[in-house]
């Protein structure tokens, strides 16, 4: 008797399926359903009977049985999906898909504003003769201000508000911090290579900095070097007036007035005369009124910081210069917060 009642599931089973293949709509799926798994089913009947069978054999076939059912439940639910996406691309073929409607345009990506301002003025650098080197972010004290002749403890260190690393050497000091500018890469370079050198170092900073429209806690920093016999504040002049006549137009002004860094004596910074209102308009938003905008800290290499990397101050003289280009770029284009620059938001960058 358990015998062939499991034969007869085993057929059942095989006959289901193959039954369930050829069936092509939701309504005969239903049919089937109702023919084997509903409540009068085949399998149903099949399974009812087994009470007439003892203990142990109920067990076995009771379990076959089961493992029947799960098979054709299993199918209805494979094959109703089959029957779904199968009228879906049918409908799709004819109605959905308007081949004549145009195709949508794949968007491109661009380089940052940042980026861009950034060759831009590397650039001009490097038509005069300038290369372009980079340098780690993660800087040392060492270099970061002790080469540049900012020793501990010197006021001047709280011209750069400075993000420490939590590292601590063996004599319990903090040497280690996210360069707060470009210049510890003067001395890094100087140190190891002669005269002449003429390079430009693009590259970003950090400052422990309360952010506003014109202070961000990271940007970037342009630095200039030019060492050699002979050099001369007039090529310090020279070179920066070719720069922002690059970058502003031919027309520009330049103009320095004294300013101090420790690492460079004489110190100055440059103006340009305002592109926007060219000293007109004493309400002008980009130059305050005063018809000059200052775009950058510049110097005379400072005998300190030459003599530390072991250059002879007797035969060696040069300028370096720092800019800002976040700064360049909100002049140039009218950018009136620099934390637009690293928010991501697309409606900015688009415009670039
Ligand atoms: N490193 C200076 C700053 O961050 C800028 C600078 C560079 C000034 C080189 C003079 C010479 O403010």
């Amino acid at each position: 008797m358990s015998q062939s009642t499991a034969q007869s599931i085993e057929g059942l089973t095989q006959t289901a399926l193959t039954e369930l293949l050829q069936l092509e709509n939701a309504e005969a799926l239903e049919q089937w359903r109702v023919h084997y798994l509903g409540r009068r089913g085949e399998l149903t009947t099949i399974l009812r009977g087994l009470s007439q069978l003892d203990l142990e054999q109920r067990r076995e076939v009771g379990a076959l049985g089961n493992r029947a059912k799960a098979t054709l439940e299993e199918g209805l639910e494979r094959r109703g999906q089959e029957i779904s996406e199968a009228g879906l691309v049918q409908v799709a073929d004819l109605e959905r898909i308007d081949v004549t409607l145009p195709g949508r345009p794949i968007t491109t990506g661009r380089l940052h504003p940042t980026t861009q301002v950034l060759r831009e003025i590397t650039d001009a650098f490097v038509a005069m003769g300038f290369s372009i080197v980079e340098g780690p972010e993660v800087e040392w004290d060492h270099y970061n201000f002790e080469m540049l002749n900012i020793p501990q403890g010197h006021p001047a260190r709280d011209m750069w508000n400075t993000l420490w690393v939590d590292y601590v050497n063996e004599e319990g000091q903090r040497p280690m911090l996210l360069r707060t500018h470009t210049s510890p890469m003067q001395a890094r370079v100087m140190e190891s290579m002669e005269p002449p050198v003429r390079l430009v170092v693009p590259g970003k900073v950090y400052r422990y900095e309360a952010t506003d429209a014109t202070h961000e806690w990271h940007f970037h920093q342009v630095e200039g070097l030019a060492v050699d016999e002979g050099i001369t504040f007039a090529d310090l002049k020279g070179t920066l007036y070719e720069f922002a006549r690059q970058i502003f137009g031919a027309r520009r002004q330049v103009r320095f007035r004294c300013d101090y860094f420790p690492f460079v004596e004489p110190g100055v910074d440059m103006s340009i005369d305002c592109f926007s209102c060219e000293g007109t308009d004493s309400g002008c938003r980009i130059c305050r009124g005063s018809g000059w905008i200052e775009i950058l800290g510049a110097g005379m290499v400072h005998p300190y910081v030459l003599r530390a990397v072991g250059y002879d101050t007797e035969k060696y003289t040069g300028f370096a210069f720092g800019l800002g280009p976040e700064r360049i770029a909100m002049l140039k284009y009218g950018i009136d917060d620099i934390r637009h620059f690293y928010s991501n938001d697309l409606r900015f960058l688009r415009q670039f």
